[in-house]
């Protein structure tokens, strides 16, 4: 089976639809025909301010909310990142083989650092990129699911992988992102140009998936769409019902077609209602298991000791073909 690893960081309380949509859902839905790994960048975590008494909760969190989607701990090794040393062994290494106005380039970094003024950046947050293809690389991944925001970060990996190789040898497989077209940009419901995203300008327009179900339904209901009547997938004449056209396509499994097809001559209302009941069934029964999970905090811990097991016995495969091809002495 081809190997597939993706993470996702443990920086709120809750994952947000978008998240879900753009990412985890395929995580779930790859785990029948690919050798599936997924991990919790807690290392990742940190390159901004962060509170370690939160930081801890939202990684057994995170996990528990992975569980309730139906990521499964048999057919999926599910683990934290700080618990397999060899993810930071491996960055300094990549760290060395990327050029300082290439990491300049990140996009994402340039965006998070514009927001935080430079000075105050830190230089984790300039490295995280290295830190990300290191994820990748250790597990010799093939598919990465991630939704649009990361696909420069895959394409980074992509050229540390080959320049190693060519350098060094050949020891790490080249990735390729594994994006799911329709959803792999969900939008803001009160900006629906920019992504949703938990640092957005209004709350408002971020559904978080263990937040009250009431308060999410009402978020659907206020929406922005546009001064039209006609329910119809356009992305770049009507973002915002086209948001909530794929928000509903992706949770209810029918297609943008039968549901403009559903909608024809029926009203915006009509559409926020039914998104917003399609959104109650999902998050309802969703939440109870979260919590279920939480009763036992030690045992969601125990759970991801033993991913970090499954996970060394790979990575520690790679950095010891690494540590040698590059020049280090091999421990006797
Ligand atoms: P993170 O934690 O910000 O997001 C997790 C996943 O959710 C996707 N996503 C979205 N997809 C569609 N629409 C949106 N509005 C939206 N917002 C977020 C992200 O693309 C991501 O797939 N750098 C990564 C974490 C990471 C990682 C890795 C991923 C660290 N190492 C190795 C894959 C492989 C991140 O910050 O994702």
């Amino acid at each position: 089976k081809p190997r597939v690893l993706s993470g996702i960081q443990p920086t709120a309380d809750s994952f947000h639809l978008g998240n879900y949509l753009g990412a985890l859902k395929t995580w779930v839905d790859m785990q029948d025909e690919y050798d599936t790994l997924y991990f919790i960048p807690d290392m990742h975590a940190i390159t901004v301010q962060h509170d370690p008494v939160a930081l801890r909760a939202r990684t057994t969190t995170a996990l528990a909310q992975l569980l309730a989607i139906g990521v499964d701990p048999e057919r999926s090794a599910i683990f934290a990142q700080s618990q397999v040393p060899e993810h930071a062994q491996l960055a300094w290494i990549l760290m060395c083989l990327t050029g300082f106005g290439e990491a300049s380039r990140m996009t994402q970094f340039k965006d998070k650092s514009a927001k935080q003024g430079t000075d105050h950046a830190s230089v984790g947050l300039f490295t995280y990129p290295m830190l990300m293809s290191a994820d990748i690389l250790l597990y010799q991944a093939e598919y990465v699911p991630v939704g649009e925001d990361q696909r420069q970060h895959l394409e980074l990996t992509r050229d540390l992988a080959q320049r190693f190789n060519t350098r060094f040898g050949a020891a790490l497989t080249v990735p390729k992102a594994f994006i799911t077209k329709e959803s792999a940009k969900i939008y803001d419901l009160q900006d629906p140009t920019s992504k949703m995203s938990k640092s957005g300008p209004s709350p408002a327009g971020l559904i978080n998936l263990l937040d009250d179900p009431k308060v999410s339904a009402k978020k659907i209901k206020s929406a922005v769409t546009d001064a039209e009547r006609e329910i119809r997938y356009d992305p770049a004449a009507k973002p915002g019902v086209s948001n909530l056209l794929v928000i509903n396509s992706v949770l209810s499994g029918r297609s943008i077609a039968e549901l403009e097809q559903h909608f024809a001559g029926k009203g915006y209302g009509d559409l926020k209602v039914d998104t917003a009941d399609v959104l109650t069934e999902f998050v309802v029964p969703l939440k109870a298991k979260v919590d279920n999970f939480l009763d036992d905090r030690a045992e969601l811990e125990r759970m991801l000791d033993i991913g970090a097991q499954r996970a060394r016995a790979i990575a520690s495969e790679t950095l010891a073909d690494v540590y040698d091809k590059i020049g280090f002495l091999q421990p006797k």
